[in-house]
């Protein structure tokens, strides 16, 4: 009996942890969604403006990738560290004032969204996300 209780708690946690994450995780795409809102008014996509919504897509794109990695899916690994990438040399740009740099990196970065959403994203009937 106390084996059987004891797996059922550990089952029990293991939801409320999963839960934990999917809620941090729409926390993420939520900020991911106002920092490239940020950085799509600004023309020039340099300054300091841009170099910090910059950085924060990185910060982001760094636990994206390590969410990912602990449910073993490579290929939002690999989406999540190419966006992480892309962040970080937008954020290298927008500081030196590379406007041709850093609207590529911009473009890259805003090329991580689909791949992901297409593959791991799904709509549910009440028009809300889930993760798959
Ligand atoms: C590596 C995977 C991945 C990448 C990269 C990614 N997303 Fe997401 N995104 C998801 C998943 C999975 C969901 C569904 C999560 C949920 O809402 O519960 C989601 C949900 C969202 C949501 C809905 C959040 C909500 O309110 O529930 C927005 C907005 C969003 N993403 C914007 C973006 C933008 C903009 C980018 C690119 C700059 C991006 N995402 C890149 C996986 C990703």
């Amino acid at each position: 009996m106390k084996i059987v209780a004891l797996t059922m708690g550990l089952a029990s946690l293991a939801l409320v942890l999963s839960a934990q994450d999917d809620a941090a995780f729409q926390t993420w795409m939520k900020s991911t969604n106002i920092e490239m809102g940020v950085l799509r008014k600004i023309d020039s996509k340099t300054g300091p403006e841009a170099a910090a919504s910059a950085e924060k897509l990185s910060a982001i794109y760094q636990k994206v990738s390590a969410y990912w990695s602990a449910k073993h899916a490579d290929d939002a690994v690999k989406i999540s560290d190419e966006g992480k990438a892309a962040a970080d040399a937008l954020a290298v740009a927008a500081k030196a004032g590379e406007s041709d740099k850093a609207a590529a990196a911009f473009k890259s970065l805003g090329g991580t969204c689909r791949g992901c959403h297409e593959a791991h994203r799904e709509k549910a009937a009440d028009g809300t996300y889930k993760i798959q």
